[in-house]
């Protein structure tokens, strides 16, 4: 068999298309321009990257775009300081703190500042809690991307196996809790986990998180299951000459392309879903702020 290419590029692509159109009806009729603050601290060169990428698909879909670089000796307090001014702000809807922080920084004292309602990573401790209770809540990017990808692939989730490999806060646990809300079987793989090929091999749908090369071979893949591979990993490509790299996923692709049902490529699978869902998470929440009906399709 050979495997069905689950797009994320092109999905990622509606999705912004669907945003755009929303904000464009949010400015018409209710005079409402969603904003998006984005705080970088640090000159991390990856970091950088992202955030340039953010706030460009910010302003591209209609939005406003914040964005707050920081010196990478900027003391917590005044960062706690520019979360407190950006929490009082009304044209501020979203707030994201781009991670890693600097070592002098306390991330979860930092993540815990932002007001949950424009807390659109969903990492603070009330949305993860309101997730855990199946309430509605502001859901991680990458895994809500993830599940968009899911559902539209399959349509129901319901009764399947779904492995999730890795527990991280980002993508890990609350994958494990989005497909326990579509009422998925849900085990959690991670390090320690015994016998990990088996376990995988029970999966209908396979979601990998682990941030380990090429980790998933095509024989752990249950003949027809979904490959869902969040994993960029950057490797060297002595093929493509000499101190050339290329982008892997945690899942060797084409052995699992061979066995799989679906599966997501690295790059242009769940990557380019996990800013779409960042913009529709601000789209969501400058709805809730405003007493509007949310977007269909957009939430979990
Ligand atoms: N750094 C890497 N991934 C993420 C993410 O999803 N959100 C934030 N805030 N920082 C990150």
């Amino acid at each position: 068999m050979s495997a069905t290419l689950i797009d994320g590029k092109a999905f990622a692509a509606t999705i912004r298309s669907k945003v755009a159109d929303h904000v464009a009806r949010l400015k018409k009729e209710q005079d409402l321009t969603p904003g998006l603050a984005v705080i970088l601290v640090g000159e991390d060169p990856a970091s950088q990257v992202y955030v340039r990428s953010k706030g460009k698909q910010t302003t591209e879909v209609g939005m406003t775009s914040f964005e707050h670089k920081l010196a990478a000796d900027t003391s917590e307090a005044e960062l706690l300081a520019l979360i407190q001014h950006l929490n009082a702000n009304p044209e501020v809807h979203g707030i994201l703190v781009q991670l890693p922080l600097p070592d002098h920084m306390d991330e979860d004292l930092v993540i815990n500042a932002i007001d949950p309602a424009k807390d659109v990573d969903g990492f603070h401790i009330s949305n993860v809690g309101l997730l855990g209770t199946g309430q509605k809540s502001m859901v991680p990017c990458t895994p809500l991307g993830c599940l968009m990808m899911l559902r539209n692939h399959h349509g129901s989730l319901s009764g399947m196996n779904a492995v999730v490999i890795g527990r991280s806060n980002i993508v890990g646990k609350p994958m494990a809790q989005l497909l326990l809300g579509d009422s998925c079987t849900v085990t959690v793989a991670h390090s320690r986990t015994k016998d990990l090929a088996e376990v995988v091999r029970r999966a209908d749908i396979v979601v990998a998180a682990v941030g380990r090369p090429e980790m998933v071979p095509g024989d752990w893949i249950q003949p027809g299951a979904t490959v869902i591979d969040v994993g960029i990993n950057r490797i060297e490509a002595p093929e493509k000459g000499e101190g050339k790299t290329r982008l892997v996923g945690d899942c060797h692709y084409a052995s699992c392309a061979e066995v799989a049902g679906a599966i997501t490529p690295v790059p242009g699978g769940v990557g380019p879903m996990t800013i779409a869902c960042l913009l529709a998470n601000t789209l969501t929440a400058a709805c809730r702020a405003n007493g509007l009906p949310e977007p269909d399709g957009l939430t979990a």
